[in-house]
């Protein structure tokens, strides 16, 4: 997402964006998650062309379902009816350049719209051999005990990382007893938790996060004292903050995985690395310990 839309100018140079998406191939990455708004558009046109020569090496994630009214303000609707489905669909096909997704997700459920009605219309996908697994994102149980009735959940995506534990109570064990993953998205806490975010940062317009109450001026100030936890854990082991919130999400179950974003070759190599990090107890007890961050997420 990052590489198109989302954070700082929201773009990087396109040539720059696939030698990354490339890179990350060759360091053994094998998940690339983007959707149909990112950009609104660009960033599926940038991961499949990254992807030419190399599509067989990865499980290609996309999603549908919101809906950019205005890029400026990053206001979305959401749109879940069937008919929008198949075209979304088709669409994301086309500019992926592919014959057929991994994993096809909800972006958010559509209130205006029975969520039957959008999953039937995705199972059709799979019938039609256009998309071989779906996926939600953000979904209630309640939702995902609804969809599950009528085609299998392969995957949840929802937040997930040592700011944002909302989705461990329920929907993380959820996936466990469903044979589903869960997709832990923004697990560096869109970049706060690696400390890169000094107390006195200041987000323009242009990027998301101006948008959400966490990266307010007071809340950027306050929130630092999360950070500086988890540099100190960092700082024992020798690694990263970066690292050790990537392990941390990584430890919450055998299902979870983690989709972090970057638009730099040093960050994806801390981020890659993170995978063989095994925290003591002793850690967990301190991260599990951290105090509940000032500012909502959205
Ligand atoms: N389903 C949904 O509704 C939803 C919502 C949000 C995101 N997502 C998915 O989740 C993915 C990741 O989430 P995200 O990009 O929001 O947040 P994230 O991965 O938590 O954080 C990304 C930010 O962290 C910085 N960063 C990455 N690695 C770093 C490191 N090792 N050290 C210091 N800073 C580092 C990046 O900076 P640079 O860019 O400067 O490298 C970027 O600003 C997205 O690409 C998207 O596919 C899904």
């Amino acid at each position: 997402m990052g590489l198109s839309w989302g954070y700082r100018d929201h773009s990087v140079d396109e040539a720059a964006g696939i030698d990354l998406i490339r890179q990350a191939i060759d360091l053994g990455v094998d998940h690339f998650d983007t959707a149909d708004v990112y950009g609104p558009f660009k960033n599926e046109s940038l991961l499949g062309r990254a992807l030419e020569g190399r599509r067989d090496r990865v499980v290609l994630a996309t999603k549908m379902g919101l809906v950019v009214e205005d890029a400026a303000t990053y206001a979305y609707g959401r749109d879940g009816r069937p008919e929008h489905v198949r075209a979304a669909c088709d669409a994301s096909l086309a500019r992926l350049g592919v014959d057929v997704i991994d994993l096809y997700y909800l972006h958010r459920v559509d209130p205006k719209t029975p969520v039957e009605e959008t999953w039937t219309a995705m199972a059709g996908l799979v019938a039609a051999g256009k998309v071989r697994w779906l996926g939600i994102s953000e979904p209630t149980v309640a939702e995902l005990e609804r969809v599950s009735r009528i085609h299998p959940v392969t995957a949840v995506q929802s937040e997930l990382s040592l700011w944002t534990r909302d989705h461990l109570a329920e929907v993380v064990p959820w996936c466990a007893a469903h044979g589903a993953s869960f997709v832990a998205f923004s697990p560096l806490g869109r970049g706060f938790l690696t400390g890169a975010i000094a107390a006195d940062a200041r987000f323009g317009p242009e990027d998301f996060r101006s948008k959400l109450p966490r990266f307010r001026p007071e809340a950027v100030a306050e929130n630092q004292r999360l950070v500086e936890r988890v540099r100190d854990v960092a700082a024992r082991r020798g690694a990263t903050p970066a690292q050790i919130a990537l392990a941390w999400v990584l430890s919450r179950g055998e299902q979870v995985l983690a989709i972090p974003g970057t638009q730099r070759r040093r960050y994806l190599e801390q981020n890659v690395a993170a995978a063989e990090i095994a925290l003591t107890a002793e850690e967990l007890a301190l991260l599990d310990a951290l105090p509940a961050p000032v500012g909502g997420r959205y």
